[in-house]
C-alpha cells in the first residue's frame, strides 16, 4: 500500500500526450558502465514484457499522440524479437531510435532493423582511446566492436548520433571525441556529463570533475560548434552539481516523457523507481492513457500546485519546474523538496558538500551488475 498523498487529477484536455517512450526493452547489457543509468536492482530477463505486451505499448503509444519511441536498455539488441518490435513501432507511426552500445550489431541485423523503418541511431562511445574505453566499459574489444558498428550503421544509410558520457576518467579526450564523431559521420554528438543517479551515484568519487575541468570542456565544446557549423552539432549536458539553476528534469515530471521499465513498470523517468512510497502502474494491467492522466503517480509532482518555497512563488517554475524530483530525494530523503542544483533551495549546503569529491583521489569504478552494487 502507498502512503500517497492524495493529488488533483487533470481534466481532460488539460494535459497534453508526451511527445516521446523511452523502450527500456532489457536490462540485459555486455557492458557494466559505472555510471549507466539502470537502477541498482535490475529486471531480470525472465520479468521481461513478452514480444505481444511490447506491441499493444506501442500501439497504445502511436493512438494516445506519442510521437517517438527510444528502444533502450540496458543493450537493446539483446532482444532477440528487437527487429519485430522496430517493424510494428514504424508501422502504427512512431519516429524509432535505437539507443544501443553497437556491440551486438552485425551486418545482418543492422540491416534488417534499417529495413523494418529504424529512423536513427544513437551510439554509445566510452573514450578514444580503446585500452580506456574498454576499462570504462568493463568489456574486452568494446571499442573495436564499436567502431565497427559505426561502420554498420553509416554503410545501411541510417542517420547517427554520437553519445559520449564524459568524467574524470576520458574528460582529457573530448577533443578527440568530437573529431572521432566527424570522422565516423555522425552528424550529431551527444557530449553529456554523467548525472549522478544511481550507478553513477556509487562511483561518483571516482567519475565527478573539477569545476576547472568542467570549464575547459564547455571552452572546447563552444569553439567546436563555431569550427563544425553545418558539419556537426553537438548537444552538450554539463552536471547539475555546478549550476545555478535546475535542469526541467524530463522536461518536467510527466510533461513531456513516459518510461516503460522491462518488466513494465510505468515511470515518469528512468530515476524514479527508486523512489519510496508509490505505487507505479504496470503496463500489463493499465493502459497507456490510464497511465500518462489517471495515475496518482504522473499526477503527483506534474504542474506547480505540489511546490513548496521557494518555487512556489518563483518566476522560474514553469521553465525548470522546480527541478528534478528523484535528485531532491537522493540529497534530502524528500522528493517533492527543492532540487538542491538551484542556489535558492534550503538544502542548497548537501549539494556544495558533495562537489568536495572531485578534489580527493579518483576511486575503483563498482562495475553495473545484476544483483546490486556491493557494501563499500
Ligand atoms: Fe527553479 Fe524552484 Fe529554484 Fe525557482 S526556486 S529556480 S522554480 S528550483
Ligand atoms: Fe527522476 Fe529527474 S531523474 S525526476
Amino acid at each position: 500500500m502507498s502512503d500517497a498523498p492524495t493529488v488533483t487529477r487533470p481534466a481532460p484536455g488539460e494535459i497534453a500526450p508526451p511527445l516521446a517512450l523511452l523502450a527500456e526493452l532489457t536490462h540485459r547489457c555486455p557492458l557494466r558502465c559505472p555510471y549507466c543509468s539502470n537502477p541498482l536492482e535490475l529486471d531480470r530477463a525472465s520479468r521481461e514484457l513478452s514480444t505481444e505486451e511490447w506491441k499493444r505499448v506501442f500501439s497504445e503509444a502511436a493512438a494516445l499522440g506519442v510521437l517517438q519511441v527510444h528502444f533502450s536498455g540496458g543493450e537493446p539488441t539483446a532482444r532477440r524479437d528487437i527487429v519485430e518490435l522496430v517493424a510494428h513501432a514504424a508501422k502504427v507511426g512512431l519516429y524509432t531510435n535505437l539507443i544501443t552500445s553497437g556491440v551486438l550489431l552485425d551486418h545482418d541485423n543492422t540491416a534488417a532493423l534499417a529495413s523494418a523503418g529504424l529512423d536513427h541511431v544513437q551510439l554509445s562511445f566510452q573514450d578514444t582511446d580503446a585500452a580506456n574505453a574498454d576499462r570504462i566499459a568493463g568489456l574486452d574489444k568494446a571499442h573495436r566492436k564499436k567502431l565497427a558498428a559505426a561502420k554498420l550503421i553509416r554503410d545501411a544509410g541510417l542517420p547517427l548520433t554520437l553519445n559520449a558520457v564524459m568524467h574524470r576518467q576520458n574528460l582529457d579526450r573530448l577533443p578527440e571525441m568530437i573529431e572521432l564523431a566527424v570522422a565516423l559521420g555522425a552528424q550529431r554528438l551527444e557530449v553529456a556529463h554523467v548525472q549522478y543517479y544511481g550507478w553513477a551515484l556509487q562511483n561518483r568519487r571516482a567519475l565527478f570533475p573539477t569545476y576547472e575541468a568542467l570549464e575547459r570542456a564547455t571552452e572546447i565544446v563552444e569553439a567546436a560548434r563555431a569550427r563544425l557549423k553545418g558539419v556537426l552539432t553537438i548537444d552538450y549536458v554539463v552536471p547539475d552539481y555546478y549550476a545555478r539553476r535546475p535542469k526541467a528534469c524530463m522536461g518536467g515530471w510527466a510533461r513531456q516523457f513516459i518510461n516503460i521499465s522491462p518488466a513494465g513498470k510505468a515511470l515518469p523517468c528512468h530515476a524514479a523507481e527508486t523512489l519510496p512510497g508509490f505505487d507505479w502502474p504496470s503496463i500489463k494491467t493499465t493502459s497507456l492513457r490510464d497511465v500518462w492522466y489517471g495515475s496518482e503517480a504522473f499526477n503527483r509532482y506534474r504542474g506547480t500546485a505540489w511546490m513548496p518555497e521557494p518555487c512556489r512563488s518563483c518566476d522560474r517554475r514553469e521553465i525548470d519546474w522546480g527541478g528534478c524530483r528523484c535528485q531532491a530525494f537522493e540529497f534530502t530523503g524528500d522528493a517533492s523538496r527543492t532540487d538542491p542544483a538551484c542556489a535558492l533551495a534550503p538544502d542548497r549546503s548537501i549539494l556544495d558538500a558533495a562537489r568536495a569529491d572531485a578534489l580527493g583521489p579518483a576511486t575503483e569504478f563498482v562495475y553495473r551488475q545484476i544483483g546490486g552494487a556491493p557494501a563499500r
